[in-house]
């Protein structure tokens, strides 16, 4: 039987073949050199985000920032062209190993970048962390197990962990003198991941989780688990939503009558991007995160004014992780002169890349592969993300299981 082979092998076979059919070797029946070769073609961009659903505009907001950083710096990575393979994951981790399949298998990207929910994340890197390539870049989902037990060397995230956001989060509500609290999200690895830790720093300062509520993703039917919060009476709600169904909690929560009796809490995905949708409803909520919109850096303002030039809306937390992506990106294929195939450089530059002009402050990699960063406080007024201050200065995640710290 014929040995399998792996996407870079069958890859440069073809590039070969192409260099010599178009008559690109060099006199005397020479090959050109592997850099020659590899400079002929795109870099493959693989993109697994959602494009509908729930998270639609978390996988628009990506894109689209990836996309611009790319083009700000002439459109090329490492002197090469790029191609963008990208397909919605729909949300569905059922779909998400042969989506992630046909990116590595049948497009052969150079790069994976996705997901942006933590279910999909940890199917995509049981995939790619048993390969050398492709270098999967997670722009959003917050899985802890990603660079924790699933961690992998040619595994990489610039977003956070579910636990990061969501720690300070718990520590701020028993700072603000809460001692009773309910907590809600969707059932699923980000929202268990993030109420856990909400919970564990909450009560580590005091305070007392009296009930936990969960419920199916992305089921946005509330009412029923407000009517029980109503009952229950805490002293607040700490609450993990984000995209079309953070709106309509923001919404039902103040309809209930709620928001003006029991303050709420969480990680800031609550309020963040949906400030317009949710109106009146998501003014003065406290959230950590780790950006704000109106930090107040030149490489924040700048980047703000690009991205709603290019993409006619405001700039997120979402589009900011798109942005530091292109920026790794960038980063890596320059250090190898665009020769991307020499996947043990490629990583080593990613583990050292910096970020002095990220639009959410100076962060880099941990020996897990994840941002340690500055964790904000911040409260919505007139729907901006006001900066309060910084709720934990260059946060890293414990990594807890990773066999590369
Ligand atoms: C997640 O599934 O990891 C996630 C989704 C949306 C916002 C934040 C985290």
């Amino acid at each position: 039987m014929p040995k399998k082979q792996n996407s870079t092998t069958t890859r440069r076979r073809f590039l070969v073949g192409t260099a010599a059919t178009t008559g690109l070797a060099v006199a005397g029946g020479v090959l050109p050199t592997r850099f020659a070769i590899g400079a002929m073609a795109p870099i493959k961009i693989g993109i697994l985000l959602p494009y509908s659903g729930t998270y639609a505009a978390l996988g628009n907001a990506i894109t689209d920032a990836l996309k611009l950083r790319i083009e700000q710096a002439g459109g090329k990575l490492g002197g090469r062209d790029v191609e963008y393979v990208a397909i919605n994951s729909e949300m569905s981790v059922p779909k998400a190993p042969t989506n992630t399949e046909k990116l590595i298998k049948k497009d052969e990207v150079d790069f994976l970048v996705g997901p942006v929910h933590s279910g999909i994340a940890a199917v995509m890197a049981k995939i790619v962390g048993k390969r050398t390539a492709p270098i999967m870049i997670v722009p959003n989902a917050g899985s802890n197990a990603v660079t924790g037990p699933l961690c992998g060397k040619n595994i990489f995230r610039t977003s956070f962990s579910n636990w990061q956001p969501a720690y300070p989060g718990g520590e701020l509500m028993a700072k603000e003198g809460h001692k009773t609290a309910v907590t809600i999200s969707w059932k699923y690895g980000a929202g268990i991941q993030m109420m856990g830790a909400g919970k564990e720093a909450f009560e580590k300062n005091g305070g007392k989780v009296v009930q936990e509520i969960l419920i199916p993703f992305p089921q946005v039917e509330f009412q029923a688990h407000l009517a029980e919060i109503a009952a229950l009476k805490p002293d607040a709600v700490f609450a993990f939503y984000s995209g079309g169904g953070a709106t309509k909690f923001l919404q039902d929560y103040a309809a209930a009558g709620l928001k003006d009796n029991i303050p709420l809490y969480g990680p800031g995905f609550l309020t963040e991007g949906v400030t317009k949708a949710a109106g009146a409803a998501a003014e003065g909520i406290k959230t950590t995160l780790h950006y704000a919109d109106t930090l107040d850096t030149d490489a924040n303002r700048n980047f703000r004014s690009a991205y709603q030039a290019v993409a006619g809306r405001g700039a997120d937390v979402f589009a900011v992780q798109g942005y530091d992506t292109g920026s790794l990106l960038l980063q890596a294929a320059a250090a190898v002169g665009g020769d991307v195939s020499a996947s043990a450089d490629v990583i080593k530059a990613m583990e050292q890349a910096t970020f002095p002009d990220s639009p959410r402050g100076d962060w880099h990699m941990s020996k897990a592969h994840n941002p340690i960063q500055d964790i904000y406080l911040r409260q919505v007024v007139n729907g901006e993300q006001k900066l309060l201050g910084v709720a934990a200065k260059q946060l890293e995640d414990p990594a807890t299981g990773c066999k590369l710290v």
